[in-house]
């Protein structure tokens, strides 16, 4: 079965807005989705039925937010085709690879190695404290990760890697980083940001230690995440933040910590995030992940092919369609409007929301020379009417 996507859309109030009298053709999932009503639903329940803080409180409504807040754990785990137990809440990516960083107690000492084409999220918490090697950029943006090889030392604590590429839409060869990482007792890190709503995920399959996702990427709420982390390395990395809710017992100068997950979440964590986060995954199911999936395809192959004929224009990342998701971003032709104008100009006269700039991505932008490129992201709101929306503009913005 095919995704109704009109049926879809309407699961959005947003999209209900208008925007200079044209509707949303909303195409920047990619910087933040629009959430689904279940979601704004699931949020609300929690406020107006049974706040209470989780894992700390006796009365009933701190038990019922408990059992729901370790629901929604059992609903992640179930999206990433991982265990509960490593399931690990966090704000989003960026507070992951933070999260990582530290319980790998990464030091100067230790190399960490990533491609140029990373967003600054799994860039700069490496670059922080270890020494940060990335492996060469060819001219299309992709990575060449057949230099993993000779990028990797033995001082290599970790591979740091994008699942899809938040500038070119591309999926990364995770299952082959992940084999040739653990033949060589380095660990991985896969961000997670912008496959997580677009591709069925299985841990085992793709063998990475972490993997990390925002929520606000799945139509959760903005400050949700997960970070998944191999059941084996739980107990044995170092704790990262410290505080109430991730010990056992406190005494004077000595502390016990929990074991497991629970080590990783200190304080109250964002439970309306993480149920609201939980509601997006659960939908997703429903809808079907592989229709999902199938939908991403389709759309993936629509944009790039239709982007693709528009004169002077370039699409960055591979041209092999069944490595793309559905997100482009175009080098306008020099010499015309630029980037940020088209964007805007897109919004305020079309109705067409999408993004323009670096993406978080300087090092790529600066690799390839490029002050900025206009990116559009969708997802399962959209159709192959939004897409002709959008590049009829940009036909007309262009020309
Ligand atoms: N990483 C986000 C993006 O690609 C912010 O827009």
């Amino acid at each position: 079965m095919s995704l109704d996507s009109k049926a879809v859309r309407r699961e959005f109030a947003l999209l209900e807005r208008e925007l200079g009298g044209q509707p949303l053709t909303y195409l920047d999932s990619a910087s933040t989705a629009p959430r689904p009503r279940v979601v704004l639903a699931a949020i609300g329940r929690y406020h107006a039925e049974f706040t209470g803080n989780v894992h700390r409180g006796v009365h009933a409504l701190a038990s019922e937010a408990s059992e729901a807040f370790e629901a929604a754990r059992h609903v992640v785990a179930a999206h990433l085709g991982a265990t509960p137990g490593e399931v690990v809440f966090t704000a989003g990516v960026t507070d992951a690879a933070n999260l990582v960083a530290d319980a790998l107690a990464l030091g100067p000492e230790h190399e960490v190695v990533t491609t140029q084409v990373e967003h600054h999220s799994n860039l700069l918490p490496w670059r922080k404290r270890a020494t940060v090697r990335t492996l060469p950029t060819r001219d299309d943006g992709c990575p060449e990760f057949d230099a993993l090889e000779s990028v990797c030392t033995p001082r290599t604590r970790l591979i740091a890697v994008h699942h899809v590429s938040n500038v070119l839409g591309t999926l990364a060869p995770i299952e082959r980083i992940t084999a040739f990482a653990r033949a060589r007792g380095i660990r991985t890190f896969v961000d997670g940001a912008q496959s997580t709503g677009h591709v069925p995920l299985d841990m085992r399959r793709l063998g990475c230690d972490f993997f990390a996702f925002s929520g606000h990427k799945v139509g959760g709420p903005a400050g949700s995440g997960a970070l998944f982390v191999r059941e084996a390395l739980l107990d044995e990395l170092a704790t990262a933040r410290v505080g109430g809710g991730m010990v056992a017992r406190v005494r004077d100068g000595d502390c016990e910590w929990r074991s497991g997950a629970a080590r990783f979440e200190a304080g109250t964590p964002n439970v309306e995030g993480v149920l609201g986060l939980a509601a997006a995954l659960a939908w997703l199911a429903r809808l079907g992940r592989e229709d999902v999936a199938a939908h991403s395809a389709l759309l993936a192959r629509q944009m790039y092919e239709q982007c693709a004929r528009l004169p002077g224009v370039r699409v960055l990342g591979s041209t092999q369609l069944e490595q793309r998701t559905p997100l482009v971003s175009l080098v306008l032709p020099a010499g015309g409007l630029d980037a940020q104008s088209v964007a805007r100009t897109l919004s305020d006269a079309f109705g067409v929301l999408v993004s323009a700039g670096q993406h978080c991505t300087h090092p790529l932008h600066e690799r390839l020379e490029l002050d900025a490129t206009l990116r559009a992201s969708a997802w399962i709101h959209n159709d192959e009417g939004d897409i002709e929306r959008f590049v009829g503009a940009l036909r007309g913005l262009i020309a």
